[in-house]
């Protein structure tokens, strides 16, 4: 659409109705039944990215389906870190590319620890830490964050110290922004980080999957740029900021004294993303810059409203305002539902339990259950304001009435 050169980036979250998005059937739209408005799993209510959406028609009209080759991912991310991160030396030779963030995650611990190795959490946490890690062979121990949920350096100090007991090579699974609390480490903790991994012993590995994501207020910092962070690596991709999970494709960077490490991710590791998911991605980092800033003065705009909707309609619920990420964390403890979480790991992205539960029987609202984020989950909610103001709105108006509805009449 034609407008001023200066125009403001539009807010992509109000240009799909209710009504185009449950054609959608990925899985945040196909889980539950119709009647259910769907805030749970991270993925954005907004169309494609114009940039995105030209590259991937320029490659289907090609017919340019074939197998990736090339380093340009890796160029445009570095472009992209330098431009919006401060962060000017991201090497494109110390990256590769993995299918996704989490697979990314399993195949460098696969470098750098052994069958039985401690992998810490800091939990709350994205439940398939716990899964990928378990699955992989791996031991996870946690590091709960403290009452005003950013990283504890003394549970941090405690867990690495088990850790280490625990087996030869630990390692320290950092989400940087955190999911699901939308905190954004500040560059001093993510160096008492660093300082009490190389006391310990402890490897790094940063997930900045949801790093374009920070909002208006907060400053990313890519845990590569720390001092002491030499030895670490981090795993993105475009997935969370341009809504591509279904389109693979991410990268893994070493800090200098971890390249000869990635060195040997084995080659069959890279023939895992589609060469349609790296054209995706490539086209985001590079030019999907003025979108991402759409989505972001959205995602603000939405980060209040959320604050007024659950005043007035929740007012007993915990809101902890996100620095970053489009995810809100609700402590509904308050609201007195029983929280006994189901038998089993936490890690069942889809398992509810007490409020989520409540939710989605009462007001028809599908949100992410706080237990299968770990120790400190239970009684918590996850909701994804990825959404119109809209849709936004009504949900919580539903829980609002939900909540009300179960209380017993007052006298
Ligand atoms: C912190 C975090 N890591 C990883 C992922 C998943 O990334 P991928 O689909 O690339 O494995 C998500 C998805 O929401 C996430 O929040």
């Amino acid at each position: 659409m034609a407008g001023p050169a200066h125009a403001v980036a539009r807010n992509p979250l109000t240009l799909l109705t209710l009504a185009d998005l449950r054609q959608r059937s990925s899985v945040k739209w196909r889980l539950h039944p119709p009647d259910v408005l769907p805030l749970w799993v991270a993925e954005q209510d907004a169309p494609l990215a114009p940039a995105v959406a030209d590259a991937l028609r320029r490659a289907i009209d090609l017919g340019d389906t074939g197998y990736p080759h090339g380093t340009g991912y890796a160029e445009a991310l570095a472009e992209f870190a330098a431009r919006r991160w401060d962060w000017p030396d991201l090497r494109v030779a110390h990256t590769t590319v993995v299918p996704d963030v989490m697979i990314g995650i399993v195949e460098v611990l696969r470098l750098v620890t052994d069958p039985g190795d401690a992998v810490v959490v800091c939990s709350p946490v994205y439940p398939p830490f716990y899964a990928f890690v378990s699955h992989a062979g791996r031991r996870v121990i946690e590091a709960p964050l403290g009452p005003d949920l950013r990283i504890e350096p003394a549970a941090l100090d405690e867990a690495f110290r088990r850790a280490r007991a625990a087996g030869r090579r630990p390692v320290f699974l950092l989400c940087n922004p955190h999911n699901p609390t939308g905190v954004v480490h500040r560059r001093d903790e993510l160096e008492a980080v660093a300082e009490l991994a190389a006391r310990h012993g402890v490897r790094v590995i940063s997930d900045e999957i949801h790093a374009p994501v920070v909002l208006a207020g907060a400053r990313f910092t890519p845990y590569l740029t720390v001092a002491g962070a030499e030895d670490a690596f981090a795993l993105t991709s475009a997935s969370k900021a341009w809504n591509l999970a279904g389109l693979k494709a991410a990268l893994a960077i070493a800090g200098p004294r971890a390249a000869a490490d990635l060195a040997r991710m084995p080659e069959e590791v890279g023939h895992g993303p589609s060469h349609l998911g790296v054209i995706a991605h490539t086209a985001a980092f590079r030019d999907g810059g003025e979108w991402l800033d759409g989505l972001l003065a959205g995602l603000d705009g939405n980060r209040a409203l959320l604050a007024s909707l659950l005043a007035e309609h929740l007012p007993a619920v915990r809101y902890h305002r996100p620095e970053g990420t489009y995810l809100a964390w609700l402590d509904c403890t308050a609201l007195g539902v029983a929280t006994e979480a189901p038998d089993g790991e936490p890690g069942i992205a889809s398992d509810l339990a007490g409020p989520a539960k409540m939710f989605l029987d009462r007001a028809r609202v599908a949100l992410s259950s706080g237990h299968v984020f770990g120790t400190g989950g239970a009684g918590c909610v996850r909701l994804n304001f990825a959404t119109s103001p809209e849709i936004l709105t009504e949900a919580v108006t539903r829980m609002g009435r939900a909540v009300d509805t179960a209380r017993p009449p007052a006298g």
